[in-house]
């Protein structure tokens, strides 16, 4: 039977708690696809990092190329400055593992959860492409006169042809799968004239490659104004590190919340990690209200990037039955069921 090493970091706040969930889920498919996975905890997060005073041990990158995959609850911890873990952990990991792809689905599965007036699931379903490994996020930057009247500080995007070009590459390939075969650049040609320069001229020159797939470009900040006035518009959507940070979490929004919203940090030839996309939630931990099912859609995902297309399905459809059916909301502390009964519900409608 074929069996996935799986490496599972909880995390901090309420990432435990949902990872447990995920797992419960991964487990109970596994069983009914016919394959089989271990998982292998790691402790790193906030509480690590007070016991020890190191953000991750050294052999952490290599110790995570000897997986199939990474599951990752959340990391974020209310005692510690922010910016070390994120920066330290999942930055980190991110940078480290090369996964440059940021791949963060916007799927409404009922329109009660939708803030929006008068949008069905039919009108929300498009995927988010963010590079993950330049841009801003690269850390490249100075102060200078460092607390002095005249300071400035930069900070500055890195972007190369190269990490340009195959986010594109992947976005484009992403579009050639989907029935609609469209892909959005987002950026900002009218003002970041150097990154966005070159992100738009190679942007055409592969188009050429992808003649089936229809182009089309939007600056960012009309792109948040499409979310929420058209999204129906959107198939699949590529952008920047920075710029997709923003515009997912108004994504997130629009198809239900935090609570459902999951995305994969991909390298499509290594080690690729998935995550619910909301933060650690310290004022839930521990009390069982937090909806699991980001972690859960997440796990699917994972599935997904093993092969493992069948049981990805089987999950994506039983969460969209019993977020219709069941779920009276996807808010913590709302959903009229505790995190472990969603996480149970999930496999009861496998
Ligand atoms: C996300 C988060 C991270 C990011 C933070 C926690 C570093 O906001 O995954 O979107 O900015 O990428
Ligand atoms: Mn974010």
């Amino acid at each position: 039977m074929k069996t996935y090493k799986i490496a599972v970091i909880p995390g901090d706040g309420t990432g435990p708690e949902v990872v447990d969930e995920g797992l419960k889920v991964l487990s109970a498919a596994a069983q009914k696809c016919g394959f089989k996975y271990t998982p292998t905890k790691f402790d790193f997060g906030g509480e690590r990092y007070l016991r020890t005073k190191e953000v991750l041990p050294k052999s952490a990158v290599k110790d995570m190329q000897k997986f199939d995959a990474i599951f990752l609850g959340a990391i974020g911890h209310p005692e510690v400055k922010p910016g070390i873990l994120e920066k330290g952990i999942l930055l980190k990991l991110r940078f480290d593992l090369d996964q440059y792809i940021n791949l963060r689905p916007v799927q409404l599965f009922d329109e009660r959860f939708c803030p929006i007036k008068n949008k069905k699931p039919e009108d929300i379903d498009f995927i988010v492409v963010r590079e993950n490994s330049e841009g801003l996020y690269k850390g490249l930057g100075e102060f200078q006169n460092k607390g002095k009247k005249n300071e400035v500080a930069l900070q500055i995007s890195h972007n190369t042809r190269k990490g340009v070009e195959r986010c594109l590459r992947y976005a484009f390939e992403t579009a050639q799968k989907r029935k609609r075969k469209q892909l959005t650049l987002c950026g900002k040609t009218n003002v970041l004239t150097f990154a966005w320069d070159l992100w738009e001229r190679t942007f055409h020159e592969l188009a050429k490659e992808y003649p089936d797939v229809k182009t089309d470009y939007a600056h960012v900040d009309a792109t948040t104004m499409w979310f929420v006035k058209n999204p129906e518009w959107f198939d699949v959507i590529v952008t920047d590190n920075m710029f997709g940070d923003i515009i997912t979490d108004l994504g997130a929004m629009i198809q239900g919340g935090m609570g459902i919203a999951a995305g994969g940090n991909i390298n499509p030839k290594g080690v690729s990690m998935f995550e619910p996309i909301g933060g650690s939630a310290p004022k839930y931990t521990g009390k069982k209200v937090i909806n699991p099912l980001a972690a859960v859609c997440a796990g699917a995902m994972l599935l997904d990037q093993l092969g493992e297309n069948k049981a990805a399905r089987m999950i994506e459809a039983s969460v969209k039955k019993i977020v219709r059916t069941k779920l009276k909301d996807l808010a913590a502390g709302k959903m009229g069921y505790s995190t472990p009964e969603v996480g149970d519900l999930v496999v009861e409608n496998l």
